[in-house]
C-alpha cells in the first residue's frame, strides 16, 4: 500500500499570499516546484513509495533496485563500539546568517538555501580535499540513525552538494527533548504542517547555533552511504554527530506535530567503511 501525499495538494491551485512585516507566507506558488527535493534523492511531486514500506521499495519501480541490492545503503545502526571518526574531519565555513525558504518537505520542517546558480557561494564545509556546499536541511521523525540502540525523536539532515550540484555529503544531527530551548529552533518561524504546501520566504538562519549544539562535530561517525529515499543512490558521505541537539519540550512537540513518519528501516552494515 502506498500513500500519495501530494495528489490532493496538487489539485489545489489556489494562489494566495499574505504579507507580514518580515517575511511573506505564500500558499500555492510553490506547488509547481513543490517536490521533496531537499531530501537527497526524494524528488517527486507524487511519491510512489512510502516510508511505512521501505523494505519493499525495489518492488515499486525497477529504478529503485539499489534500495534492494546496494552495498552502502543508509541509514545504519551506529554505536560507540564503532569508535569515533579520526579521519575526514569537517571544517565549517557556515558564517553569518543565510537566506532561504522555510517550508515542509511533506514529512517535516525544511529549509532551502537561496540559490543564484552558483553553488560555491553557499555555506560550505571542507573535508579531505573536498568542499561541499549546503543546499538545505530537513527533519526526519523519528531519527534515521540509531546510536547504541537508541533512536532519537528526530534527525536533522544538512544536505550538501558538490560544485556542480550533485548530492555528496549529509551532516546528520539527532534531536531530542531536553531542559532548555534550542537557539537554532528558536530562530525559526512557526512550524508549517506536513500537509501544508506553504512557504515562508525569505528568512535568514544563523547556523552557528546548530553547530555549537553539537560542538562543531568534534566527535562524529562517518561512513559511505546512500540517499535514504528512492532511488537510494550511493556515493554519499555521511557525518553523524555524537552530540545531540536538545530542544525545549514544546519545541519538540511543535517539530513532531509538523512531521509525519519518515525514517527508513535501518540497513545491514556491509561496505560502509564506518570511520575508515
Ligand atoms: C526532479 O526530477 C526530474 C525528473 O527526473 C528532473 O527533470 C528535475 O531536474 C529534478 N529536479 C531536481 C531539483 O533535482
Ligand atoms: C542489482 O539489481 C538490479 C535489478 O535487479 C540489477 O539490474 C543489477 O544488475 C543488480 N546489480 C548487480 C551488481 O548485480
Ligand atoms: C568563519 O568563522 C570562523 C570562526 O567562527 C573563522 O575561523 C573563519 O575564518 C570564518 N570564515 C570566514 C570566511 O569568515
Ligand atoms: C561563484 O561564487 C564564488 C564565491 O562567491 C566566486 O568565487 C566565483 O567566481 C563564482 N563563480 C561564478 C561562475 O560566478
Ligand atoms: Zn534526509
Amino acid at each position: 500500500m502506498f500513500f500519495r501525499p501530494f495528489i490532493v495538494a496538487a489539485a489545489a491551485l489556489v494562489f494566495s499570499t499574505s504579507a507580514c512585516p518580515e517575511h511573506k507566507y505564500t500558499s500555492g506558488p510553490r506547488l509547481q516546484g513543490r517536490q521533496t527535493i531537499t531530501d537527497p534523492g526524494a524528488n517527486s511531486t507524487q511519491n510512489d513509495w512510502a516510508y511505512e514500506a521501505s523494505y519493499n521499495w525495489h518492488r515499486v519501480s525497477s529504478e529503485y533496485y539499489r534500495c534492494q541490492n546496494g552495498t552502502q545503503q543508509s541509514p545504519i545502526a551506529l554505536s560507540l563500539g564503532n569508535g569515533l571518526a579520526l579521519n575526514h574531519v569537517p571544517k565549517f565555513n557556515y558564517n553569518g546568517s543565510i537566506a532561504g525558504d522555510f517550508y515542509n518537505w511533506g514529512y517535516g520542517p525544511a529549509f532551502t538555501v537561496k540559490h543564484d546558480g552558483n553553488w560555491t557561494s553557499h555555506p560550505s564545509f571542507t573535508y579531505d580535499d573536498m568542499t561541499v556546499y549546503l543546499k538545505g536541511w530537513h527533519v526526519h521523525a523519528p531519527a534515521d540513525h540509531s546510536v547504541g540502540g537508541d533512536r532519537s525523536k528526530a534527525e536533522l539532515h544538512l544536505v550538501h552538494v558538490d560544485a556542480s550540484g550533485h548530492e555528496a555529503a549529509v551532516m546528520a544531527i539527532r534531536l531530542d527533548p531536553g531542559n532548555f530551548d534550542s537557539a537554532f529552533i528558536t530562530q525559526l518561524p512557526a512550524m508549517i504542517g506536513f500537509n501544508d504546501m506553504g512557504t515562508i520566504h525569505p528568512i535568514n538562519i544563523d547556523f552557528t547555533a546548530a553547530l555549537e549544539s553539537v560542538q562543531h562535530f568534534n566527535e562524529f561517525w562517518t561512513y559511505q552511504g546512500s540517499l535514504t529515499s528512492p532511488p537510494c543512490h550511493e556515493g554519499i558521505r555521511w557525518f553523524v554527530a555524537r552530540q545531540i541537539m536538545f530542544t525545549g519540550v514544546e519545541q519538540m512537540q511543535q517539530i513532531l506535530g509538523a512531521s509525519t513518519y519518515s525514517a527508513r528501516a535501518e540497513q545491514e552494515v556491509w561496505q560502509h567503511r564506518i570511520n575508515e
